[in-house]
């Protein structure tokens, strides 16, 4: 097909709730390690990786042949049988998980199952129905996951299913109770138990929070919020869930999981997109008695497949192997100062924050209002595209630019991106003085 006749058929046959990234659909035809190409062959910088996906490079060569291996010899057998792939994955996390305590495992196809699994989980253990989330969250697209998920835009059809309510999530650059951070306390935090006392009957069955909201703008909560939120929960019986798709596997830098940032033990833990490094995989995984909990029928027919489950584990050991916990602290610290020097150069620029490769900036229309910068962050994003760089785009006023490289790179990779982004963000600044340009 030619890029013409593959952008005809998406409109003609796709629902148009498939969008697109950019006013021209950007068509890619390949893609290797921190690159992609478009159906032109043009080449771009992908620091986005995909979308918070590509955690040890596109086509990655080790995870692909043990992947290829794998289908040659068995590609389906679903969870009513076992099979070592399946088991192998499961004992490996197992021994990873905060402090190991999180020992058992439940597979399936995406961060919103995942989702589904860890609120179903935590209701059986608890006895309980009702589960806090935060604002600003994203937990994923079926009814229940849009429920959790803290974000308009993103609850699709209205009215999802019953039994949520939405905490106070500590945006520091918009903290919602106009207040400063540490003068503040932490009231967001503390408010959890209000809430709780107003909102629900008193019995919860879960508090469900990104360590670094992801599709909300990768606001970075204060180190000791989650220490103080999930022990309010835990005070009126609930567990804390932690979802990680876009957190876990090294992205935060230093630790396997975005919660161990802040010294926290979820209960269970959530993961998809950086696990399989593009191979569809959901994690469910959690202390063993709650796991227990849920002894009833469910299965998965996808689940835990021996294909996924060879891409996981080899994504897990090649990040293993290749010590990539410390090349994302280090390259992700090296990131970091090329954007907070952008920062002291782009009025544009309100905010830097993130972890290790898991980078943002908020773009604003002028610091003193921080009025966010919408238009100007799509015409970023158009620019980098003409430069060849690829990078997201999020928060509840879609001003925030996400960046999420693959683990792999190498500081070269950020001053080639920091060339790129330097220039869009001159462009796009330049245009704006001029008036021609959001
Ligand atoms: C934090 C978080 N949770 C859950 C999901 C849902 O994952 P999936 O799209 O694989 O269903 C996403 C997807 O972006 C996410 O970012």
């Amino acid at each position: 097909m030619t890029k013409q006749e593959i952008i005809l058929a998406n409109q003609r046959y796709l629902f148009p709730s498939v969008f697109h990234y950019f006013k021209e659909p950007l068509v890619i035809e390949r893609a290797k390690d921190q690159f992609v190409w478009d159906a032109d062959g043009n080449q771009y910088l992908d620091f986005f990786g995909g979308i918070v996906t590509i955690s040890v490079g596109h086509c990655n060569e080790t995870v692909n042949r043990k992947v290829a291996e794998q289908m040659d010899k068995l590609q389906h057998v679903s969870t009513v049988f076992a099979n070592e792939p399946q088991a192998a994955l499961a004992e490996r996390i197992a021994a990873l998980t905060p402090g190991r305590k999180l020992t058992k495992s439940f597979f399936t196809n995406s961060g919103t199952e995942a989702n589904e699994t860890a609120i179903l989980a935590a209701r059986c253990y608890t006895g309980a129905h009702e589960v806090v989330a935060l604002r600003h969250s994203y937990h994923g697209r079926s009814a229940l996951a849009m429920a959790a998920s803290g974000q308009g835009a993103w609850r699709l059809g209205g009215a999802p299913a019953s039994g949520f309510v939405h905490a106070l999530n500590a945006y520091c650059y918009r903290c919602p109770l106009g207040a400063t951070y540490p003068s503040c306390n932490v009231r967001c935090a503390r408010d959890m138990e209000d809430l709780i006392r107003t909102s629900t009957s008193g019995r919860v069955a879960a508090f469900i929070a990104e360590p670094i909201q992801g599709i909300g703008g990768f606001i970075t909560p204060p180190k000791e919020y989650f220490e103080i939120v999930a022990g309010i929960v835990k005070k009126f019986g609930g567990l804390f869930i932690s979802d990680e798709v876009q957190t876990g596997w090294g992205r935060t830098g230093g630790k396997w999981f975005g919660i161990e940032q802040y010294g926290v033990t979820p209960d269970i833990l959530t993961s998809a997109k950086g696990l399989g490094n593009g191979t569809p995989v959901g994690l469910t995984v959690a202390r063993p008695e709650i796991a227990d909990a849920l002894a009833g029928a469910t299965i998965s027919t996808f689940g835990g497949n021996p294909v996924a489950a060879t891409a996981a584990k080899a994504v897990i050991d090649f990040i293993d192997d290749h010590k990539l916990l410390i090349n994302a602290a280090e390259t992700g610290a090296y990131l970091r100062s090329r954007l907070e020097d952008m920062k002291a150069r782009y009025p544009l620029i309100g905010d830097v924050r993130g972890m290790g490769l898991m980078q943002a900036i908020e773009l604003v229309d002028d610091r003193e209002s921080r009025a966010p910068a919408t238009e100007a962050t799509a015409a970023l994003m158009e620019a980098s595209r003409e430069n060849r760089l690829l990078i997201g785009k999020g928060g509840m006023y879609g001003n925030v630019i996400r960046i999420t490289p693959p683990l792999n790179i190498a500081k070269s990779d950020v001053d080639e991106f920091a060339l790129l982004l330097d220039a869009s963000l001159k462009y796009v600044s330049e245009k704006r003085l001029a008036g021609t340009a959001g």
